[in-house]
């Protein structure tokens, strides 16, 4: 079965399955600011890639547990389901502005809701996570282990007289639910993104559930009512997502974002550095290259921004032995505070800037400790909340070399 590619409102080109692998070709007269990918400007000869997805394609392949649902429900109606089967399903709605659709389809409307304000109130249960993985989950192009769907909320609806007709505002978003392994996980998202922001990261906007155990992201890859290219950095190391834990971050991180950001290098690398030192300081074992992202307009001459900082957790917490998602310096060892402070040349600073960096993050770290630990325990959830502070305080102390942060509780379990 052929499938067509779109970018945004305009189809670009067709792709087919080729062997054991996939070929993809633009149409003709396709403009270079609509290529599909930055490794794969417009042009009249095909792109093949041997075996599975061109990388590009892989970017948004669902993992974990939705991929294990879609296969089911795949083999279940069609009798096989590979990468290419899903593709098909899950394309008509991904993160980014590509979409891939079945002949005869148009670019259609993604399932929304009122409210999701309502979905935030509601107990994630297993029964309401299955529910929403039954309405939205095959229709959620949308990559990682965690489970989640995508939603489009309707905002508001007014008449429009210039269009002369009803407009709907939408918004959109990851919904995002606690998996049995990881308790607290949502929580633990929740409050290192608020680290991240308040050391000064972009960050994705991102709401609560009311039980602790669904978190909300807006999705930041939308641009005045269309959507914007995303392209992460496995796909811009043109690796697919099994090699995602394979890169370094001289090579992969900051040598790959130097080499796609045109005259936005400079600030690229400033805000990856301050990214990375973040995932360091909050002992995030998960910050591989599907988690580094760069957005575009005009796939030909920009501008191309770094994505704000998503899915940042203290992975630590769960994993004792747990490490860096890329190496550095030939490990995956955390860095001890001369490395960090070196890994800036990486990232055109100078020593005076890497070191201003790390006490923003230092002191970010230090700030937002005493109400994740109160949140952890609002929702009874402590003992993971005093292994998160523990974690934060390591990567504070010994990758930041800054004096241990002494926590309250830490206090009151010495005492009694
Ligand atoms: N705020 C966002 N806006 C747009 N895309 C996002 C956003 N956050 C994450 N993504 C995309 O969704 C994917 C999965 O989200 P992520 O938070 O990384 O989940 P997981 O914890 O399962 O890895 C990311 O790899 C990225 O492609
Ligand atoms: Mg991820």
């Amino acid at each position: 079965m052929t499938l067509q590619v779109w970018v945004n409102d305009s189809k670009v080109g067709t792709l087919d399955r080729h062997g054991s692998g996939t070929t993809f070709v633009y149409d003709q007269g396709v403009q270079p600011s609509n290529a599909i990918s930055l490794n794969m400007p417009v042009r009249t000869a095909s792109y093949d890639h041997p075996y599975g997805l061109l990388p590009v394609f892989d970017t948004n392949m669902p993992e974990g547990l939705l991929l294990d649902n879609l296969r089911r429900e795949l083999s279940k109606a069609y009798g096989h389901a590979d990468a290419y089967d899903i593709l098909s399903e899950t394309g008509k709605n991904q993160i980014g502005r590509v979409r891939v659709l079945k002949a005869g389809e148009e670019p259609q409307r993604k399932p929304s809701i009122r409210s999701i304000q309502e979905v935030l109130e509601a107990e994630a249960t297993e029964a309401f996570v299955t529910d929403m993985f039954r309405k939205y989950g095959l229709r959620s192009g949308v990559s990682g282990a965690m489970p989640k769907v995508l939603l489009e909320e309707e905002v508001d609806s007014f008449f429009d007289p210039e269009k002369q007709r009803i407009t709907i505002e939408t918004q959109d978003y990851i919904l995002k639910f606690d998996a049995a392994d990881y308790p607290g996980l949502s929580l633990n998202e929740y409050h290192c993104l608020k680290v991240a922001r308040l050391a000064g990261n972009k960050t994705a906007e991102c709401y609560l559930g009311k039980h602790g155990r669904t978190l909300a992201v807006q999705r930041f890859d939308n641009l005045d009512g269309h959507r914007s290219g995303f392209e992460d950095l496995a796909s811009l190391n043109a690796m697919t997502s099994e090699e995602k834990y394979s890169g370094t971050i001289e090579k992969a991180l900051f040598a790959t974002i130097k080499n796609f950001s045109a005259e936005n290098a400079k600030q690229n690398l400033n805000e990856l550095y301050r990214q990375i030192v973040t995932s360091i300081a909050l002992r995030n074992g998960d910050a591989h290259l599907k988690n580094y992202a760069v957005l575009f307009d005009d796939a030909e001459k920009g501008p191309f921004t770094l994505a704000p900082a998503y899915d940042i957790v203290t992975t630590k917490a769960y994993i004792a032995s747990d490490m860096m998602a890329a190496t550095y310096g030939g490990s995956k060892r955390w860095p001890k505070p001369k490395a960090v402070e070196q890994m800036a040349i990486r990232a055109m600073l100078t020593s005076q800037q890497a070191k201003a960096i790390i006490s923003e993050v230092g002191a970010a770290v230090k700030e937002a400790m005493p109400a994740m630990i109160e949140d952890f325990k609002r929702f009874e959830m402590l003992e993971v909340g005093l292994r998160v502070a523990a974690c934060w305080n390591e990567g504070v102390t010994e990758s930041l070399g800054m004096d241990p942060i002494d926590f309250d509780y830490m206090t009151d379990e010495r005492s009694s």
